[in-house]
């Protein structure tokens, strides 16, 4: 059964092969990126797309689209690739709505705030815990979000660690063990101790559920040798590791991130030069959350100057009941135009084809011939309006792998 939507106004495909549209180079060196997965921005105006089996079979010019069993009119709006969020923290009990209120109200954000999640996670079941995840996977998708990440570290003892894993691991396959996220209250005064459970009996508990390793590399949380140890012990059992850097102050978490050959190095607010220059030479995703900065009124990190060192930069949406609890890709990318300087081009490309980067996968973040078919129909023109009408619901519809999943495309 194939589908072809047509009379897309705008779709972009992240994709050199087929673009007609692609003066948009992000910067990026295309003959680095020709293979497999996504390319630079891309995109075809009055398009059409077919997919088959799950999958792009073929995009194009719509006066050119071969027939299919079944047509959807996009009526000149646009499509993009799904959303593909890179760092998200899903899984907890409870709320800190009062916390944010004090924060507005002058008070300062820090790690500590985590400390009352643990313990509501703690005290929930596993039916409380998956309810909760599950509303906020269906509220992702609902606005777009086709992949994405999901962390631990509201657990923080073996046995919450793992179930928080477990939980993860049924609705995604991105799924990062953060015991490493603060040393609880129970280790206080024992950082040393708790790296060592985190490092040993936790990780032992937590890696058949996992891929990723993460840690908070931040004062407050964990320094560059604990932050070291756990990346490593993570890598000597298979995971890859992806770490929370400079996101309260200047710090050494993005050149721990690096060293590690981590995926990508998260929140990246406070860099000095030697941090952007370890970034541009390495195969480390930098990863804005800029929701974060919106909701504890930090300044923006320095996106232009990434960019401009040819770092390669995702968007995601770091929903959390703490720092940010928004779980709108579309926010995300109005914030990076607006208040980080992104083109609303490299902002779509870092909300994509970025997160697919930080995520190493190279079937999503796309829309290639072959690429998983999860796309996004706008009730809009173009994808410049993500960030032209902020606040906006303009998810109309939501395929992934080739099935309708949310809204409608009437
Ligand atoms: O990514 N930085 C550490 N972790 C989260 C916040 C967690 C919380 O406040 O509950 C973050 O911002
Ligand atoms: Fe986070």
């Amino acid at each position: 059964m194939s589908t072809l939507i047509t009379n897309i106004g705008e779709l972009v495909t992240n994709d050199l092969q087929q673009a007609d549209d692609a003066g948009s180079r992000d910067g990026r060196d295309a003959a680095a990126l020709s293979g497999q997965g996504p390319g630079p921005f891309a995109a075809i105006k009055d398009a059409a797309l077919v997919m088959e089996a799950g999958l792009v079979a073929w995009t194009g010019q719509a006066s050119r689209a071969p027939a299919a069993d079944e047509i959807v009119d996009a009526r000149g709006r646009a499509v993009l690739p799904g959303f593909v969020d890179s760092h998200a923290h899903l899984v907890f009990a409870g709320e800190r709505g009062a916390e944010f209120a004090a924060r507005m109200a002058g008070a300062p954000y820090e790690a500590g705030g985590i400390a009352s999640t643990v313990a509501a996670t703690r005290r929930a079941t596993d039916p409380e815990l998956r309810a909760g995840l599950r509303r906020l996977v269906a509220e992702m998708l609902r606005q777009g979000i086709t992949t994405f990440e999901c962390k631990s570290g509201y657990g923080l003892t073996v046995a919450d660690e793992a179930r928080c894993l477990s939980l993860a691991a049924e609705v995604t396959p991105e799924v990062t063990y953060l015991g490493a996220h603060i040393v609880p209250p129970e280790f206080d005064g024992d950082a040393a101790g708790y790296v060592d459970l985190v490092c040993g009996q936790m990780l032992d508990a937590c890696a058949p559920f996992a891929r990723w390793v993460d840690v908070f590399c931040e004062s407050g949380a964990f320094g560059a040798d604990e932050a070291t140890a756990v990346l490593d012990a993570g890598r000597a059992v298979g995971l890859i590791p992806r770490v929370h850097a400079n996101q309260l102050g200047p710090g050494p978490g993005v050149r721990v991130a690096v060293a590690a050959g981590a995926a990508s190095a998260d929140h990246c607010t406070y860099l000095t030069s030697a941090d952007v220059e370890a970034l541009a030479s390495s195969a480390t995703v930098a990863t804005l959350l800029p929701g974060v900065e919106f909701s504890t009124r930090q300044p923006y990190p320095d996106a232009r100057r990434l960019l401009g060192a040819g770092v390669t930069v995702a968007l995601a949406t770091d929903c959390n009941p703490g720092s940010c609890f928004t779980s709108s890709m579309s926010l995300c990318i109005a914030l990076a135009v607006v208040a980080m300087r992104l083109t609303t081009r490299e902002a779509v490309w870092a909300a994509t084809a970025g997160g697919a980067r930080a995520l190493r996968r190279t079937d999503v973040g796309h829309l290639g011939a072959g690429a998983r078919a999860d796309l996004v129909l706008l009730d809009a023109p173009s994808h410049a309006y993500l960030a032209y009408r902020p606040g906006v619901p303009l998810v109309a519809a939501v395929w992934r792998a080739g099935e309708l999943a949310a809204g409608s495309a009437e």
